[in-house]
């Protein structure tokens, strides 16, 4: 399929996924969100792709939000669609069971905020702006920022960041764990690269079930998830990697996993 707002490169098991709108500071319009939900369903069952990396097209915006062209012609029936629809796209990102890093090149408000919640692991640069400035246009996040925004910093710092609107700057994104690394502009696509490759060297059949685990954290109480806990890692225990990885161990070298 042809892509007009988004580009995708593969690199060596690493796709990396640019949204391309940038006289829009990369905003997500409808048809940007639909090419988003086509590209990951089939990223989802790519064989050649184990490490998926997004990331906002120039240097001023990872993605600035929905689209408030297309945000201001919502009525109270189609604003159900639009939120529903919205956060059918990110729950595909977040459970894609193959790592997804974003890597936030500026301002990530809005729906771009909510995509970069929806992705496993958040890495920004010094410039990267996050918010939730939705109430200053008389809403409320619809993709999730409600849900993922509290589940991640807690229920008091995302009341402030919600109900204000104001941004959050990267150092202090750093500091309430909204993102885990931040680097210099230039240098963050290549840092999210060592990261993707750090993650392919590893099992990507292990990977795949801590991602579950990780993920079932919002589903479970504590007792159903240790036991769903004990499921994976008994999963795990049956593989051809495992075997390789406490093989490798043992003897001293490293493990070439099969991934199965
Ligand atoms: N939807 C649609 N268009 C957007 C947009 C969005 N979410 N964010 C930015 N744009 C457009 C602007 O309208 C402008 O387009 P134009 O040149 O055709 O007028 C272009 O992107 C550049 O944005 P501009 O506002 O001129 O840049 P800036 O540097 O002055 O400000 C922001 C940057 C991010 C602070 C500002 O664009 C902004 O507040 N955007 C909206 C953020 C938001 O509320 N997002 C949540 C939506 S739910």
């Amino acid at each position: 399929m042809e892509y007009k707002n988004i580009l995708l490169e593969k690199n060596d098991g690493i796709a990396v996924v640019t949204i391309n709108r940038p006289d829009k500071l990369n905003a997500l319009n409808s048809e940007t969100m639909k090419e988003l939900q086509n590209l990951f369903l089939q990223l989802k069952d790519d064989d050649e792709t184990g490490v998926i990396i997004i990331t906002g097209s120039g240097e001023k915006a990872f993605v600035a939000g929905a689209d408030i062209a297309e945000l201001n012609k919502l009525d109270a029936i189609s604003g159900k669609d639009f939120a529903e629809s919205g956060q059918a796209v990110f729950s595909l990102i977040e459970n894609l069971e193959k790592p997804v890093i974003a890597a936030v090149n500026g301002f990530a408000l809005g729906g771009g905020c909510e995509l970069a919640l929806a992705c496993h692991i958040r890495i920004a640069s010094e410039n990267a702006k996050f918010g939730q400035p939705e109430v200053n246009l008389g809403i409320i996040p619809g993709y999730g920022g409600t849900q993922r925004l509290t589940r991640l910093i807690g229920s008091g710092r995302a009341a402030e960041y919600i109900l204000t609107g104001n941004m959050i700057d990267a150092a202090e994104a750093l500091r309430i764990g909204l993102v885990n690394r931040i680097y210099p502009q230039a240098e963050l696509i290549n840092r999210s690269m060592e990261l993707g490759k750090q993650l392919l060297s590893k099992g990507a059949y292990a990977v795949r079930q801590a991602i579950r685990a990780i993920k079932s954290v919002d589903e479970l109480s504590l007792k159903e998830g240790l036991n769903f806990e004990a499921s994976l890692f008994a999963l795990c225990c049956g593989t051809e990697d495992f075997k390789e990885g406490t093989s490798a161990f043992l003897e001293k070298r490293k493990p070439n996993f099969k991934h199965k």
